[in-house]
């Protein structure tokens, strides 16, 4: 008689503890206990946006006098949205009866009432912290009284001359679409499976890379105070060995080098931002002199970009979004199969799971900043050229 059919099978779960992102839920819960960065500054200006943020509608836009305001949209008047509002000097005003509201959500105008409303100084229409730094605006949407420092990174931190800052909000890699449409679990998971690269993007996607990452790496997987990291060897022949470090950061950093391969620490970071369960945004941050670094290294199909490819060439050379993607819109965790080389995802995961108890007892979670002279984070992630051994240079 055949075995294993798929007759009658039932489908799992999805690990919402871990995977869900909206206020209350367990993990989103964590993920409110830090800063997160939700758009480049260039793209935030005195028309107002609609964003959404860990399943949270808001309303984001700069004062005429340039500072970044983050707003409930439906206006504590009568609910129209402040979408539609009219951006000035100090706030935003309300299209429907005017009251204007300060970027710290303080009513300073209701034009309808006498001496422009009497109580107006009672009313707040709900609003969230930002800052701006290096070139991004980032929102706090945890509680007031946990609000840690906004964390600096060491490779951000004094610039050489001719070096800039450059943003992006596009994401790398894949260069999928710029919201990404399914759970941030499964890519933020992503960056702890090194052994997808020789698989998804050499045998299956052309090298996208270089030749090297064609090769399937010795990885050990350990905890740091922040988060998980990899160490991947491979061996170079007479070139000596490639040791490559990648981290990920609480609670959606990731750390990972340039797959082309420059040599030393990264130069970039990224932040998997949850806008819902099912919908996420890659905001990255990367230190060169040229302005198009990001661009250029985004991996391409046989030589195309992703967003060029048909149908057909999606599914003969697939990459990191149809891999993801595919995976569902939330994957069904408990229907996995972990193996011994899923050790960085189980390691992330366990993790994860002690960041929902810390902060359902009451304590901070991994990572969080509380002294402004701790600020700057050490990255150790990076691509490292150990030299041949003496017989081969011999
Ligand atoms: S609904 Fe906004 S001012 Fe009336
Ligand atoms: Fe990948």
């Amino acid at each position: 008689m055949d075995t294993g059919t798929a007759y009658g099978m039932t489908m799992g779960r999805p690990l919402e503890e871990l995977a869900l992102v909206g206020a209350g839920t367990p993990f989103g819960e964590v993920l409110r206990r830090y800063w997160h960065p939700i758009a480049l500054s260039e793209k935030v200006t005195t028309r107002p946006t609609s964003i959404k943020v860990l399943g949270e509608d808001l309303v984001l836009f700069r004062t005429r006098k340039g500072v970044a305001g983050l707003l409930h949209p439906r206006c504590i008047h009568r609910g129209a949205s402040l979408f539609y509002g009219g951006v000035e000097d100090e706030g935003i005003r309300c299209c429907y009866h005017g009251w204007v509201f300060t970027p710290d959500g303080q009513c300073i105008e209701q034009p309808c009432e006498p001496e422009m409303g009497v109580h107006r100084d009672r009313m707040r229409q709900p609003w969230y912290p930002v800052e701006e730094l290096y070139g991004m605006v980032w929102a706090y949407l945890g509680p007031p009284d946990k609000k840690p420092v906004l964390p600096r990174y060491d490779v951000f931190e004094n610039l050489a001359e001719g070096e800039i800052i450059i943003t992006n909000d596009a994401g790398v890699g894949g260069g999928g679409p710029i919201e990404l449409d399914f759970n941030w679990l499964q890519h933020w998971e992503n960056v702890m499976d090194p052994f997808h690269v020789p698989i998804l993007h050499a045998r299956f996607s052309g090298e996208q890379f270089t030749p090297e990452m064609a090769l399937i790496p010795e990885v050990e997987f350990s905890y740091t105070p922040t988060g998980v990291r990899s160490v991947q060897m491979r061996d170079l022949g007479e070139r000596g060995r490639l040791r490559r470090v990648t981290e990920v950061m609480f609670p959606n950093v990731r750390v990972v080098a340039s797959p082309k391969l420059s040599g030393g620490t990264t130069n970039m970071i990224g932040w998997v931002v949850p806008a819902d369960d099912t919908s996420f945004r890659i905001l990255t941050l990367a230190r060169d002199t040229d302005p198009d670094f990001l661009r250029k290294l985004r991996a391409t199909h046989d030589g195309k970009p992703w967003a060029e490819l048909t149908a057909d060439e999606h599914q003969s050379m697939p990459g990191d979004y149809e891999a993801q993607k595919s995976q569902g819109d939330i994957s069904l965790h408990s229907e996995d199969h972990m193996t011994t080389t899923d050790q960085g995802i189980a390691m992330l995961r366990r993790m994860m799971a002690k960041q929902v108890r810390a902060v359902a007892a009451g304590t901070d979670p991994a990572g969080i900043i509380r002294d402004e002279k701790l600020a700057v984070v050490q990255i150790e992630g990076g691509n490292f050229f150990e030299s041949a051994p003496e017989s081969v240079r011999a």
